[in-house]
């Protein structure tokens, strides 16, 4: 027997979702397979539940969340920031784990949609005094919020609340296991600044066992044809990672100078000190093997890009000089963290809309209501 879920879609209608596919963080509601190709974006349109992972999204569903983060980029240049397509929403902020950046921009991603959040500070909280995460959770929930957005340094732990809450549920980060808005992020940031995220070479340096931020990459941007390279100290790069996504070309290598060789993407990751019993090199050892330089970044392809998703150790992982140079986008992931969170928190909220775009743009360009019936009409059809 199918386990279930009940939740509330747009239009207040109740319906039964299997559970998998909430699990699976993901719903179509339209049958885009029975449509001729030019008009699968005017009818697609895609509903989430949670966003968990990006490890069982497709390549066009993951296209459609980055497509959908480029009104949110416009927004951002604007003066006036603020919309008020979510106003009267709540979004719970539980971080059970530090956090600088993605606490901040799933903040502003809400205020900048007119929600209100709920913010859970760890270290001032009950979880002090032994409250359990699902208690807390219970809790948290019980005031109503409209979404749950938590990291938590156990791997599974956003699924697990996911199983028991009513609200969607968008993981933030858990413990080694998937960061979803990180990759989503640095695949909108490489396919702006490389004008596509298709085919590239992309090495990815340093603690690779224990980051998150490398498997959702490696997820999302290997269902698009990238090769990936991962380098750093063997006991952070064990060969069983070449196995983590099936059909996905993925080589370890440990001499750095051979892993940026033709890269066109350098993915660089911060040595992960809180999930360490022992770090496997000396941080002057770490700095003469596996530190990035402008001397051996000249070794990736010409026109190579340097990611990082921060909290960046200067002087460990890299050098000052790269990480503020022409060919880091250190800051333009922070900013386009904001715009893929508001497209999240978006679509975990309200749904996508039925005629595809984004409200704020609706807002500029209201439809007449001949063609916004008719939008209806061929969104219904195919439902
Ligand atoms: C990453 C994280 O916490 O997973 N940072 C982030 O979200 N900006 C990576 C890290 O902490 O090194």
């Amino acid at each position: 027997m199918a386990v279930s879920t009940k939740v509330i879609v747009r239009g207040g209608e109740n319906k039964q979702i299997p559970r998998a596919c909430r699990l699976r963080g993901f719903r179509m509601t339209s049958c885009a397979i029975f449509l001729q190709p030019a008009k699968i974006w005017r009818t697609l349109t895609y509903r989430f539940r949670d966003l968990l992972a990006l490890e069982p999204l497709t390549a066009d569903e993951l296209r459609f969340l980055l497509d959908r983060s480029k009104p949110s980029q416009e927004i951002q240049k604007h003066p006036l920031k603020k919309l008020a397509t979510l106003r009267g929403k709540t979004v719970a902020l539980a971080f059970f784990e530090n956090s600088t950046r993605t606490r901040i921009s799933f903040g502003t991603a809400a205020a900048r949609l007119g929600a209100d959040t709920m913010n859970l500070q760890a270290e001032a909280s009950s979880i002090k005094k032994g409250e359990t995460l699902l208690d807390t959770a219970f809790n948290l929930n019980a005031m109503k919020p409209d979404c749950f957005v938590m990291r938590h340094s156990a791997s599974g732990a956003a699924d697990y609340v996911a199983r028991h809450l009513d609200i969607p549920v968008v993981n933030a980060g858990d413990g080694t296991h998937e960061h979803p808005s990180q990759g989503l992020l640095d695949a909108l940031t490489i396919r702006d600044r490389l004008g596509t995220m298709e085919n590239l070479n992309v090495t990815i340096l340093g603690d690779i066992l224990h980051s998150r931020v490398a498997r959702s990459n490696i997820h999302l941007l290997g269902k698009f044809g990238c090769r990936f390279t991962l380098c750093g100290p063997s006991i952070w790069v064990p060969r069983e990672l070449e196995k983590i996504a099936p059909g996905v070309p993925i080589r370890c290598v440990y001499k750095m100078e051979e892993a940026l060789e033709d890269a066109h993407v350098i993915i660089m990751l911060r040595v992960q000190t809180e999930r360490l019993n022992d770090p496997p090199l000396s941080a002057n050892d770490y700095i003469l093997l596996y530190q990035l330089n402008a001397k051996r970044l000249r070794r990736a392809h010409r026109n190579a890009i340097v990611l990082h998703p921060g909290p960046i150790n200067r002087g460990i992982e890299i050098t000052p000089d790269v990480a503020d140079g022409p060919q880091s986008c250190v800051l333009d992931q922070v900013t386009n963290g904001v715009a893929v969170r508001m497209a999240i928190l978006y679509l975990v909220i309200a749904g996508a809309s039925e005629s595809g775009a984004h409200p704020a743009l609706e807002a500029r360009a209201a439809p007449s209501e001949e063609s916004s019936k008719k939008t209806k009409e061929s969104a219904n059809a195919g439902d």
